[in-house]
Protein backbone atom coordinates (compact mmCIF):
# COMPACT_ATOMS: atom_id res chain seq x y z
CA UNK A 1 0.00 0.00 0.00
CA UNK A 2 1.14 3.63 -0.48
CA UNK A 3 1.81 5.24 2.21
CA UNK A 4 0.22 8.63 2.80
CA UNK A 5 1.92 12.09 2.90
CA UNK A 6 1.07 13.92 6.18
CA UNK A 7 -0.74 17.26 6.23
CA UNK A 8 -0.54 19.98 9.05
CA UNK A 9 -3.21 22.55 9.04
CA UNK A 10 -3.52 25.35 11.03
CA UNK A 11 -6.48 27.83 11.40
CA UNK A 12 -6.84 31.38 12.26
CA UNK A 13 -10.55 33.68 12.44
CA UNK A 14 -13.84 32.68 12.62
CA UNK A 15 -15.66 29.35 13.26
CA UNK A 16 -16.02 29.59 9.25
CA UNK A 17 -12.48 29.08 8.77
CA UNK A 18 -12.47 26.17 11.09
CA UNK A 19 -15.72 24.93 9.14
CA UNK A 20 -13.28 25.56 6.32
CA UNK A 21 -10.07 23.78 7.53
CA UNK A 22 -12.63 20.29 7.95
CA UNK A 23 -13.31 20.98 3.77
CA UNK A 24 -9.58 20.73 2.84
CA UNK A 25 -8.78 18.27 5.01
CA UNK A 26 -11.99 16.27 3.31
CA UNK A 27 -10.40 17.08 0.00
CA UNK A 28 -6.32 16.13 0.84
CA UNK A 29 -7.32 12.92 2.44
CA UNK A 30 -9.13 12.11 -1.17
CA UNK A 31 -6.00 13.35 -2.38
CA UNK A 32 -3.96 11.19 -0.63
CA UNK A 33 -2.94 12.54 2.77
CA UNK A 34 -3.56 12.68 5.91
CA UNK A 35 -3.76 15.00 8.43
CA UNK A 36 -1.57 15.43 11.34
CA UNK A 37 -1.18 17.08 14.93
CA UNK A 38 2.54 16.92 14.99
CA UNK A 39 4.16 19.76 12.64
CA UNK A 40 7.40 18.43 12.55
CA UNK A 41 6.27 15.29 10.85
CA UNK A 42 4.65 17.03 7.78
CA UNK A 43 5.15 17.42 4.32
CA UNK A 44 2.62 20.03 3.56
CA UNK A 45 1.25 23.29 6.64
CA UNK A 46 -1.46 24.58 5.70
CA UNK A 47 -2.58 28.38 7.39
CA UNK A 48 -6.01 29.00 7.39
CA UNK A 49 -5.90 32.57 7.64
CA UNK A 50 -7.65 35.72 8.63
CA UNK A 51 -8.03 39.76 7.99
CA UNK A 52 -10.53 41.05 10.12
CA UNK A 53 -7.71 43.16 11.95
CA UNK A 54 -4.13 44.25 11.85
CA UNK A 55 -3.19 41.73 14.98
CA UNK A 56 -4.78 38.76 13.20
CA UNK A 57 -2.37 39.17 9.94
CA UNK A 58 0.56 39.82 12.37
CA UNK A 59 0.12 36.57 14.12
CA UNK A 60 -0.03 34.93 10.61
CA UNK A 61 3.08 36.54 9.40
CA UNK A 62 5.20 35.54 12.45
CA UNK A 63 4.17 31.72 12.37
CA UNK A 64 5.34 31.92 8.68
CA UNK A 65 8.59 32.79 9.70
CA UNK A 66 8.57 30.01 12.12
CA UNK A 67 7.77 27.76 9.54
CA UNK A 68 10.62 28.35 7.23
CA UNK A 69 12.87 26.61 10.31
CA UNK A 70 10.68 23.06 9.23
CA UNK A 71 11.41 24.29 5.22
CA UNK A 72 14.92 24.17 5.75
CA UNK A 73 15.27 21.12 7.67
CA UNK A 74 12.84 19.11 5.30
CA UNK A 75 13.64 21.12 1.77
CA UNK A 76 10.37 19.30 -0.13
CA UNK A 77 8.66 20.84 1.90
CA UNK A 78 5.47 22.87 0.43
CA UNK A 79 3.59 25.67 2.61
CA UNK A 80 0.43 26.79 1.31
CA UNK A 81 -1.54 29.83 2.77
CA UNK A 82 -5.22 29.78 2.62
CA UNK A 83 -8.35 31.56 3.78
CA UNK A 84 -9.08 35.52 4.19
CA UNK A 85 -5.82 36.51 3.78
CA UNK A 86 -4.87 34.73 0.75
CA UNK A 87 -8.10 36.28 -0.83
CA UNK A 88 -7.02 39.58 0.12
CA UNK A 89 -3.12 40.09 -0.64
CA UNK A 90 -2.96 37.30 -3.56
CA UNK A 91 0.26 37.43 -5.38
CA UNK A 92 1.55 39.79 -3.30
CA UNK A 93 2.04 37.42 -0.08
CA UNK A 94 4.18 35.67 -2.15
CA UNK A 95 6.02 38.40 -3.33
CA UNK A 96 5.99 39.20 0.64
CA UNK A 97 6.67 35.80 1.49
CA UNK A 98 9.12 34.27 -0.07
CA UNK A 99 8.78 30.48 2.02
CA UNK A 100 5.05 30.51 0.69
CA UNK A 101 4.58 27.96 -2.35
CA UNK A 102 0.69 28.04 -2.88
CA UNK A 103 -2.28 30.65 -2.44
CA UNK A 104 -5.73 29.17 -2.40
CA UNK A 105 -8.82 32.05 -1.48
CA UNK A 106 -11.84 30.54 0.16
CA UNK A 107 -13.46 29.39 -3.09
CA UNK A 108 -10.82 27.55 -4.64
CA UNK A 109 -10.41 24.49 -2.25
CA UNK A 110 -11.57 22.06 -4.90
CA UNK A 111 -8.19 23.06 -7.06
CA UNK A 112 -6.01 22.62 -4.28
CA UNK A 113 -5.02 19.19 -5.55
CA UNK A 114 -3.98 20.48 -8.95
CA UNK A 115 -2.67 23.42 -6.99
CA UNK A 116 -0.11 20.84 -4.95
CA UNK A 117 1.02 19.55 -8.30
CA UNK A 118 2.23 23.01 -9.28
CA UNK A 119 4.02 23.94 -6.47
CA UNK A 120 5.62 20.44 -6.35
CA UNK A 121 6.83 21.08 -9.92
CA UNK A 122 8.72 24.46 -8.58
CA UNK A 123 6.63 27.03 -9.39
CA UNK A 124 4.50 29.16 -7.02
CA UNK A 125 0.63 28.43 -7.52
CA UNK A 126 -2.41 30.96 -6.97
CA UNK A 127 -5.95 30.64 -7.09
CA UNK A 128 -7.68 32.87 -5.58
CA UNK A 129 -11.09 32.99 -7.92
CA UNK A 130 -14.09 33.79 -5.94
CA UNK A 131 -17.50 32.29 -6.58
CA UNK A 132 -20.89 33.04 -6.83
CA UNK A 133 -22.10 29.18 -6.14
CA UNK A 134 -19.89 27.46 -4.48
CA UNK A 135 -20.98 26.08 -1.20
CA UNK A 136 -18.92 22.73 -0.56
CA UNK A 137 -22.41 21.36 0.21
CA UNK A 138 -21.33 17.38 -1.33
CA UNK A 139 -17.80 17.48 0.92
CA UNK A 140 -18.16 15.65 3.96
CA UNK A 141 -15.74 17.58 6.32
CA UNK A 142 -13.45 15.62 8.18
CA UNK A 143 -13.96 16.88 11.70
CA UNK A 144 -10.75 17.81 13.02
CA UNK A 145 -10.36 18.21 16.66
CA UNK A 146 -13.50 17.26 17.43
CA UNK A 147 -14.82 16.44 21.10
CA UNK A 148 -17.27 14.16 18.99
CA UNK A 149 -19.80 15.53 20.68
CA UNK A 150 -20.46 19.31 18.90
CA UNK A 151 -19.81 20.04 14.69
CA UNK A 152 -20.30 22.89 12.95
CA UNK A 153 -22.03 22.93 9.70
CA UNK A 154 -21.49 26.00 7.44
CA UNK A 155 -25.15 26.96 5.50
CA UNK A 156 -24.01 29.45 3.95
CA UNK A 157 -21.11 31.59 1.93
CA UNK A 158 -20.26 35.49 1.47
CA UNK A 159 -21.81 38.39 2.90
CA UNK A 160 -23.15 41.53 0.60
CA UNK A 161 -23.46 43.74 4.15
CA UNK A 162 -20.86 45.80 3.11
CA UNK A 163 -20.26 47.39 6.92
CA UNK A 164 -18.00 50.10 6.62
CA UNK A 165 -14.72 48.51 8.75
CA UNK A 166 -15.23 45.25 7.47
CA UNK A 167 -12.99 42.94 4.95
CA UNK A 168 -15.53 40.15 5.00
CA UNK A 169 -17.43 40.94 1.65
CA UNK A 170 -14.09 41.25 -0.03
CA UNK A 171 -12.23 38.19 1.29
CA UNK A 172 -15.72 35.82 0.99
CA UNK A 173 -17.56 37.55 -1.87
CA UNK A 174 -21.00 36.90 -3.00
CA UNK A 175 -24.06 35.70 -0.39
CA UNK A 176 -24.73 32.01 -1.16
CA UNK A 177 -26.93 28.79 0.71
CA UNK A 178 -26.34 25.47 0.90
CA UNK A 179 -29.51 23.40 -0.48
CA UNK A 180 -31.36 22.68 2.65
CA UNK A 181 -31.12 18.63 2.17
CA UNK A 182 -27.81 18.40 2.24
CA UNK A 183 -27.72 20.45 5.52
CA UNK A 184 -30.41 18.39 6.87
CA UNK A 185 -28.83 15.04 5.82
CA UNK A 186 -25.34 16.07 7.26
CA UNK A 187 -26.91 16.92 10.92
CA UNK A 188 -28.89 13.69 10.60
CA UNK A 189 -25.63 11.43 10.00
CA UNK A 190 -24.06 13.75 12.76
CA UNK A 191 -26.54 12.58 15.03
CA UNK A 192 -26.11 9.15 13.93
CA UNK A 193 -22.67 8.76 15.03
CA UNK A 194 -22.90 10.37 18.41
CA UNK A 195 -22.69 14.12 18.04
CA UNK A 196 -25.32 15.79 20.23
CA UNK A 197 -24.64 19.44 19.37
CA UNK A 198 -24.76 21.50 15.76
CA UNK A 199 -24.00 25.18 15.09
CA UNK A 200 -25.65 26.49 11.92
CA UNK A 201 -22.81 28.13 10.68
CA UNK A 202 -22.90 31.63 8.54
CA UNK A 203 -21.81 35.44 8.32
CA UNK A 204 -25.63 36.54 8.56
CA UNK A 205 -27.86 33.12 8.92
CA UNK A 206 -31.00 35.49 8.55
CA UNK A 207 -30.61 35.55 5.38
CA UNK A 208 -29.81 32.25 4.53
CA UNK A 209 -32.50 31.50 1.40
CA UNK A 210 -32.09 28.22 -0.82
CA UNK A 211 -32.95 27.70 -4.50
CA UNK A 212 -35.79 25.97 -3.51
CA UNK A 213 -36.92 29.23 -1.24
CA UNK A 214 -36.72 27.91 2.12
CA UNK A 215 -35.62 30.55 4.37
CA UNK A 216 -33.76 30.12 8.01
CA UNK A 217 -36.51 30.05 10.78
CA UNK A 218 -37.69 27.06 8.27
CA UNK A 219 -33.95 25.56 7.68
CA UNK A 220 -33.92 25.88 11.82
CA UNK A 221 -37.10 23.65 11.97
CA UNK A 222 -36.11 20.87 9.85
CA UNK A 223 -32.58 20.71 11.82
CA UNK A 224 -34.00 20.69 14.99
CA UNK A 225 -36.53 18.14 13.91
CA UNK A 226 -34.04 15.72 13.32
CA UNK A 227 -33.40 14.26 17.08
CA UNK A 228 -34.94 16.38 20.78
CA UNK A 229 -31.46 14.98 21.74
CA UNK A 230 -29.57 17.26 19.29
CA UNK A 231 -29.07 20.87 20.20
CA UNK A 232 -29.31 23.33 17.46
CA UNK A 233 -27.38 26.91 17.54
CA UNK A 234 -26.45 29.28 15.26
CA UNK A 235 -24.41 32.29 14.66
CA UNK A 236 -24.27 34.80 13.77
CA UNK A 237 -27.59 37.16 13.18
CA UNK A 238 -27.46 40.38 12.07
CA UNK A 239 -30.08 42.82 13.98
CA UNK A 240 -31.12 44.19 10.65
CA UNK A 241 -33.10 41.24 9.90
CA UNK A 242 -33.27 38.85 12.94
CA UNK A 243 -36.91 37.92 12.14
CA UNK A 244 -40.18 37.18 14.69
CA UNK A 245 -40.53 34.31 13.08
CA UNK A 246 -37.09 32.90 13.28
CA UNK A 247 -37.95 33.44 17.29
CA UNK A 248 -41.33 31.79 16.90
CA UNK A 249 -39.77 28.76 15.60
CA UNK A 250 -36.98 29.28 18.89
CA UNK A 251 -39.27 28.96 21.25
CA UNK A 252 -41.19 25.84 19.86
CA UNK A 253 -38.68 23.75 19.19
CA UNK A 254 -36.77 23.55 22.89
CA UNK A 255 -33.79 21.89 21.46
CA UNK A 256 -33.00 24.70 20.16
CA UNK A 257 -30.87 26.56 22.14
CA UNK A 258 -31.40 29.51 24.07
CA UNK A 259 -29.02 32.12 22.86
CA UNK A 260 -28.54 34.71 20.78
CA UNK A 261 -25.21 36.45 19.40
CA UNK A 262 -26.31 39.89 17.77
CA UNK A 263 -23.31 41.68 17.27
CA UNK A 264 -24.75 45.30 17.77
CA UNK A 265 -21.17 46.95 17.22
CA UNK A 266 -22.07 50.25 19.17
CA UNK A 267 -24.53 52.01 20.78
CA UNK A 268 -24.57 55.56 18.93
CA UNK A 269 -27.22 56.21 16.43
CA UNK A 270 -24.32 58.42 14.16
CA UNK A 271 -21.60 55.61 14.44
CA UNK A 272 -24.04 52.98 13.95
CA UNK A 273 -24.40 55.18 10.58
CA UNK A 274 -20.80 55.09 9.53
CA UNK A 275 -20.62 51.83 10.49
CA UNK A 276 -23.40 50.97 7.78
CA UNK A 277 -24.89 48.93 10.17
CA UNK A 278 -28.49 49.56 8.41
CA UNK A 279 -30.62 49.44 11.83
CA UNK A 280 -30.28 52.16 14.90
CA UNK A 281 -29.94 52.28 18.58
CA UNK A 282 -34.08 51.87 18.89
CA UNK A 283 -33.93 48.95 16.07
CA UNK A 284 -31.80 46.74 18.06
CA UNK A 285 -33.54 47.47 21.34
CA UNK A 286 -36.60 46.88 19.71
CA UNK A 287 -34.84 43.00 18.33
CA UNK A 288 -33.78 42.46 22.17
CA UNK A 289 -37.38 43.20 23.65
CA UNK A 290 -38.77 40.82 21.04
CA UNK A 291 -36.03 38.12 22.28
CA UNK A 292 -37.23 38.47 25.78
CA UNK A 293 -41.20 37.94 24.69
CA UNK A 294 -40.26 35.38 22.74
CA UNK A 295 -37.55 32.94 24.82
CA UNK A 296 -37.81 34.88 28.44
CA UNK A 297 -34.92 32.59 29.40
CA UNK A 298 -32.55 33.08 26.23
CA UNK A 299 -29.25 34.97 27.40
CA UNK A 300 -27.85 37.71 24.47
CA UNK A 301 -24.37 38.13 23.72
CA UNK A 302 -22.84 40.49 21.21
CA UNK A 303 -19.52 41.87 19.49
CA UNK A 304 -18.41 45.80 20.33
CA UNK A 305 -15.85 47.81 17.87
CA UNK A 306 -14.57 50.48 20.23
CA UNK A 307 -12.95 53.85 19.30
CA UNK A 308 -14.42 53.94 14.98
CA UNK A 309 -13.21 56.18 13.19
CA UNK A 310 -14.87 59.71 14.69
CA UNK A 311 -16.38 58.09 17.76
CA UNK A 312 -17.02 60.86 20.47
CA UNK A 313 -16.54 60.28 24.07
CA UNK A 314 -20.77 60.78 24.10
CA UNK A 315 -20.57 58.03 21.12
CA UNK A 316 -18.42 55.94 23.23
CA UNK A 317 -20.52 56.56 26.15
CA UNK A 318 -23.98 55.42 24.41
CA UNK A 319 -21.85 52.15 23.92
CA UNK A 320 -21.70 51.34 27.71
CA UNK A 321 -25.34 52.54 28.46
CA UNK A 322 -26.87 50.45 25.77
CA UNK A 323 -24.34 47.34 27.27
CA UNK A 324 -26.10 47.98 30.67
CA UNK A 325 -30.31 48.22 29.39
CA UNK A 326 -29.32 44.86 27.27
CA UNK A 327 -27.17 43.41 30.17
CA UNK A 328 -25.33 41.13 27.87
CA UNK A 329 -24.61 37.49 29.35
CA UNK A 330 -21.07 38.03 27.26
CA UNK A 331 -19.17 40.16 24.68
CA UNK A 332 -16.38 39.38 21.89
CA UNK A 333 -14.67 43.38 22.37
CA UNK A 334 -12.19 44.94 19.70
CA UNK A 335 -10.58 48.02 19.20
CA UNK A 336 -10.79 49.68 15.79
CA UNK A 337 -8.86 47.92 13.30
CA UNK A 338 -8.43 50.30 9.66
CA UNK A 339 -8.69 47.53 6.78
CA UNK A 340 -7.52 48.61 3.50
CA UNK A 341 -10.28 48.78 0.47
CA UNK A 342 -13.25 49.06 2.85
CA UNK A 343 -15.61 52.32 3.10
CA UNK A 344 -14.28 53.32 6.01
CA UNK A 345 -11.02 53.21 5.34
CA UNK A 346 -11.70 55.45 1.96
CA UNK A 347 -14.12 57.59 3.82
CA UNK A 348 -13.34 58.19 7.57
CA UNK A 349 -9.88 58.82 8.95
CA UNK A 350 -8.91 56.69 11.91
CA UNK A 351 -8.72 59.38 14.05
CA UNK A 352 -9.23 58.17 17.86
CA UNK A 353 -5.85 58.29 19.42
CA UNK A 354 -4.56 54.33 20.17
CA UNK A 355 -4.65 55.69 24.14
CA UNK A 356 -8.04 56.82 24.07
CA UNK A 357 -9.02 53.03 22.25
CA UNK A 358 -7.34 51.02 24.81
CA UNK A 359 -8.88 52.79 27.87
CA UNK A 360 -12.21 52.65 26.20
CA UNK A 361 -11.63 49.06 25.15
CA UNK A 362 -10.67 48.84 29.10
CA UNK A 363 -14.52 50.25 30.01
CA UNK A 364 -16.13 48.32 27.61
CA UNK A 365 -14.31 45.27 29.13
CA UNK A 366 -14.64 46.16 33.00
CA UNK A 367 -18.37 46.83 32.54
CA UNK A 368 -18.90 43.51 30.37
CA UNK A 369 -16.59 41.80 33.24
CA UNK A 370 -19.39 42.76 35.69
CA UNK A 371 -22.74 42.07 33.67
CA UNK A 372 -21.16 38.57 33.26
CA UNK A 373 -20.93 38.53 36.70
CA UNK A 374 -24.79 39.33 37.91
CA UNK A 375 -25.78 37.24 35.30
CA UNK A 376 -23.72 34.02 36.80
CA UNK A 377 -24.89 35.62 39.68
CA UNK A 378 -28.77 35.08 39.11
CA UNK A 379 -28.15 31.62 37.71
CA UNK A 380 -27.17 30.59 41.19
CA UNK A 381 -30.22 27.66 42.89
CA UNK A 382 -31.45 27.63 39.42
CA UNK A 383 -31.22 23.79 37.38
CA UNK A 384 -30.01 23.72 34.24
CA UNK A 385 -29.92 20.52 31.43
CA UNK A 386 -25.63 20.34 30.91
CA UNK A 387 -24.87 18.40 27.74
CA UNK A 388 -21.07 17.10 28.68
CA UNK A 389 -18.33 17.87 26.43
CA UNK A 390 -15.22 17.32 27.82
CA UNK A 391 -13.15 16.08 31.25
CA UNK A 392 -12.74 19.42 33.10
CA UNK A 393 -9.66 21.41 32.13
CA UNK A 394 -8.66 22.08 35.44
CA UNK A 395 -9.33 18.92 37.21
CA UNK A 396 -9.84 15.59 35.73
CA UNK A 397 -12.50 14.89 38.46
CA UNK A 398 -14.63 17.15 37.07
CA UNK A 399 -16.68 17.66 33.84
CA UNK A 400 -17.31 20.45 31.69
CA UNK A 401 -20.21 20.93 29.85
CA UNK A 402 -22.78 23.93 28.31
CA UNK A 403 -26.80 24.81 29.26
CA UNK A 404 -28.67 25.33 26.62
CA UNK A 405 -27.97 29.26 27.31
CA UNK A 406 -24.26 28.67 26.26
CA UNK A 407 -22.83 28.75 29.63
CA UNK A 408 -19.86 26.59 30.55
CA UNK A 409 -21.44 24.62 33.68
CA UNK A 410 -18.82 22.74 35.87
CA UNK A 411 -19.52 19.47 38.77
CA UNK A 412 -18.20 16.31 39.60
CA UNK A 413 -17.47 13.25 36.94
CA UNK A 414 -18.95 10.55 38.76
CA UNK A 415 -20.26 7.83 36.16
CA UNK A 416 -21.49 10.63 33.35
CA UNK A 417 -19.68 10.98 30.21
CA UNK A 418 -19.57 12.90 27.00
CA UNK A 419 -22.94 13.30 25.55
CA UNK A 420 -24.76 12.57 28.39
CA UNK A 421 -27.58 15.25 29.23
CA UNK A 422 -27.14 15.86 33.17
CA UNK A 423 -28.96 17.96 35.16
CA UNK A 424 -26.78 20.12 37.57
CA UNK A 425 -28.03 22.56 40.19
CA UNK A 426 -25.88 25.84 40.66
CA UNK A 427 -23.74 26.36 43.40
CA UNK A 428 -21.81 28.69 42.49
CA UNK A 429 -19.60 31.13 39.63
CA UNK A 430 -17.25 32.71 38.17
CA UNK A 431 -17.35 35.56 35.79
CA UNK A 432 -17.10 32.57 33.29
CA UNK A 433 -18.18 29.80 34.65
CA UNK A 434 -20.58 28.24 36.48
CA UNK A 435 -20.10 25.17 39.41
CA UNK A 436 -23.01 22.95 40.58
CA UNK A 437 -23.82 19.55 41.67
CA UNK A 438 -26.11 17.18 40.12
CA UNK A 439 -29.17 16.28 40.55
CA UNK A 440 -31.48 13.36 39.95
N1 LIG B 1 -20.72 38.58 10.32
C1 LIG B 1 -20.60 38.81 11.68
C2 LIG B 1 -19.23 39.18 12.20
C3 LIG B 1 -18.01 38.84 11.49
S1 LIG B 1 -16.51 39.53 12.04
C4 LIG B 1 -21.50 39.94 12.01
O1 LIG B 1 -21.78 40.79 11.22
O2 LIG B 1 -21.89 40.00 13.14
C5 LIG B 1 -16.60 39.41 13.78
C6 LIG B 1 -16.51 40.73 14.48
O3 LIG B 1 -15.26 41.33 14.24
C7 LIG B 1 -17.50 41.78 14.05
O4 LIG B 1 -18.76 41.59 14.61
C8 LIG B 1 -16.84 43.04 14.53
O5 LIG B 1 -17.19 43.30 15.87
C9 LIG B 1 -15.37 42.72 14.47
N2 LIG B 1 -14.71 43.43 13.37
C10 LIG B 1 -14.95 43.36 12.05
N3 LIG B 1 -14.16 44.20 11.36
C11 LIG B 1 -13.40 44.85 12.28
C12 LIG B 1 -12.40 45.87 12.20
N4 LIG B 1 -12.04 46.40 11.03
N5 LIG B 1 -11.81 46.29 13.35
C13 LIG B 1 -12.19 45.77 14.53
N6 LIG B 1 -13.12 44.82 14.67
C14 LIG B 1 -13.74 44.36 13.56
FE1 LIG C 1 -18.62 42.07 8.12
FE2 LIG C 1 -20.94 43.29 8.42
FE3 LIG C 1 -20.75 41.14 6.83
FE4 LIG C 1 -20.56 40.88 9.47
S1 LIG C 1 -22.38 41.59 8.34
S2 LIG C 1 -19.25 39.96 7.94
S3 LIG C 1 -19.50 42.72 10.08
S4 LIG C 1 -19.80 43.11 6.50
FE1 LIG D 1 -11.50 36.34 9.54
FE2 LIG D 1 -12.27 35.71 7.15
FE3 LIG D 1 -13.60 34.82 9.24
S1 LIG D 1 -11.51 37.67 7.79
S2 LIG D 1 -13.31 36.44 10.72
S3 LIG D 1 -11.54 34.30 8.72
S4 LIG D 1 -14.44 35.38 7.27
Amino acid sequence: METKRKLYIETYGCQMNFADSQIVGSIMTENNFETTGNIAEADLIFVNTCSIRDHAEKRVRARLQEFKRYKKNKPGLIIGVLGCMAERLKSQLIEEEKMVDLIVGPDAYRDLPRLLSVAESGQKAINVILSADETYADINPVRLDSNGISAFISIMRGCENFCSYCVVPFTRGKERSRDPETIVKEATELFESGYREVTLLGQNVNSYNSSDGTGFASLMAKVAAVNPLLRVRFATSHPKDLSDELLGTMAAYPNICRSIHLPVQSGSDTVLKRMNRKYNREWYLGRIASIRKFIPDCTISTDIITGFCGETEEEHNETLSLMNQVGYEYAFMFKYSEREGTTAAKKFTDDVPEEIKSRRLKEIIDLQQELSTKSNLSDIGKTFSVLVENVSKKSSSELSGRNSQNKVVVFRKDEFKPGDYVNVRITSCTPATLKGEVID
